[in-house]
This record gives C-alpha cells, structure tokens and sequence, in this order.
C-alpha cells in the first residue's frame, strides 16, 4: 500500500472505517481527542468564522471545529473516501445545530474557490496525500490572507533516536498486532512505511513556506511522537 496510489488509501480508510473510532481510541489511549483539543486552542477558531477540514475521515476534528464557530459561522468537511464520510454524517445528524457541511474531495484538488476559509485543519491526512507538497499548497490557496491551519500528524522522529525506537515498537508490537486480531493487519502496517516517506517538521515547515505561508512552526505532542505544523497564510 503505498500513499502515491491514491485509489488503495481510499479502499484502506474505506475498509477500516466501521473500527477506525475505536481503534483509534485503543491505539492513542484516547489521547487522540487531547491532540486534537489542543490543535484547536492553538488555532482559536470563533463564532462567525468559516473553517476547512480536509481528509475529515469521521468527522472528529470538523466536529468540534463547528462547536467553535457556531452559531454562526461554518464548517466543510472533506474526504476522498465514502464509507468515513458516511459514518461523520451518521455522527453529525446527532448534533444537527451545528453548522457543518461534508463533501467527497481530493484534498489536492478540492475544486473549491480561492481564499474563502478563515481557517483549516488536516489531521492524520498529510502523511497519506500522494504529494503532500501539492496539498500545502492547494491548503495555502483556499485560505484567506492571515488565515490559519493547522496540521496533526505522527512526528517523523530522528533516525536512531530513543523516540524513533519508541516508535518502532509501539508500531510494530502493539498497533499491527492489535489490528491484526481484528482483521487489519496490514492497513496498519500501512503505518510504519507511511511515516518512513513522510517528511519531519523542519522539511514541512520548508514545505509550507514554499507553498506561501507567510508564518510557520512546528511543535511535538505526546513527548515527540506526535506533531502539529501551524500555519498562518
Ligand atoms: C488517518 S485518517 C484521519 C481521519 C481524521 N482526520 C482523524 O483525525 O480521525 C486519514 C483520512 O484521510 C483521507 N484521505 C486520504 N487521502 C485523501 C485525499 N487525497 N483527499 C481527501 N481525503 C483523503 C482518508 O480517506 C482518511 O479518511
């Protein structure tokens, strides 16, 4: 499974849908939802404003995204693959006074016009985008000027690094293992080799300003194993 076949990371994140949430749960210790708390206090969305969440998959992060900016502003959710989706409209027709849309899309190519968002998030997604070069800047386009973004991932630890061992392990003995009595091994073995091609925080800084982000920086979570790029247009 490679991140360059676009087609597979959709029947991936298509297949596991139904157990993402609670493997999600198991694999983080629930830690997923302080990562994601905290990407939102960093980016301060308010009431009135229009936000993005790109490769929403079930919808976490848009979500809470729309609890900050209702009752007035909006929040569009978006993914390439249907099964995610349909589990995040599932999610949201529970909270129906939220201000939240959900559209099928490319993440590199959403098709949506040009600075029109006060603010995005993309959590989890980077890593599995064919060019995550070309979706910084598809980002760095729908915003609009002094915007802000927000971007969640697995930090890319050093080569060689207790971090990285940590990593290795946590991956290969607890996550595929887990996975695999549930029938997934593999999609999660997806993991390790996405992050073998996913760049670190300083190469993504470089990345985004390249895109034209006018204001970048990385920070680590979860003592190192996690990382948030935060971004301003
Ligand atoms: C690991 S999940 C993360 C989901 C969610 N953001 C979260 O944090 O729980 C990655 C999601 O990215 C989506 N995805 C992958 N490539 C995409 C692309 N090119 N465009 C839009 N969504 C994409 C997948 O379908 C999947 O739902």
């Amino acid at each position: 499974m490679r991140s360059d076949n676009p087609g597979s990371v959709e029947n991936l994140f298509d297949a596991v849908a139904q157990n993402y949430d609670p493997l999600n749960d198991v694999f983080s210790f629930g830690l997923h939802r302080v990562w994601k708390r905290q990407l939102l206090i960093w980016l301060q969305p308010v009431d009135g404003e229009s936000w993005l969440d790109l490769c929403c998959g079930t919808g976490d992060l848009a979500l809470a995204l729309a609890r900050c900016v209702r009752p007035n502003g909006s929040v569009l959710g978006i993914d390439s693959a249907e099964q995610p989706l349909s589990i995040a409209k599932k999610r949201a027709l529970n909270a129906s006074w939220l201000p939240i849309s959900w559209q099928k899309g490319d993440a590199l190519d959403t098709g949506l016009s040009s600075n029109q968002f006060d603010g995005a998030v993309m959590a989890y997604g980077l890593r599995n985008l064919a060019d995550p070069s070309l979706g910084l800047k598809e980002l760095r386009r729908l915003l609009k000027k002094s915007g802000r973004a927000g971007i969640l991932d697995f930090n890319r630890t050093e080569e060689g690094s207790l971090s990285a061992q940590f990593q290795r392990l946590y991956l290969r003995r607890f996550v595929v293992p887990v996975a695999a009595q549930v029938g997934f091994r593999e999609h999660y073995a997806y993991l390790e080799e996405s992050l073998k091609r996913f760049p670190n925080g300083s190469v993504q800084e470089s990345l985004a300003l390249e895109a034209g982000f006018e204001a970048v920086s990385y920070r680590t979570l979860a003592g190192g194993q996690m990382g948030a790029l935060l971004l301003q247009a």
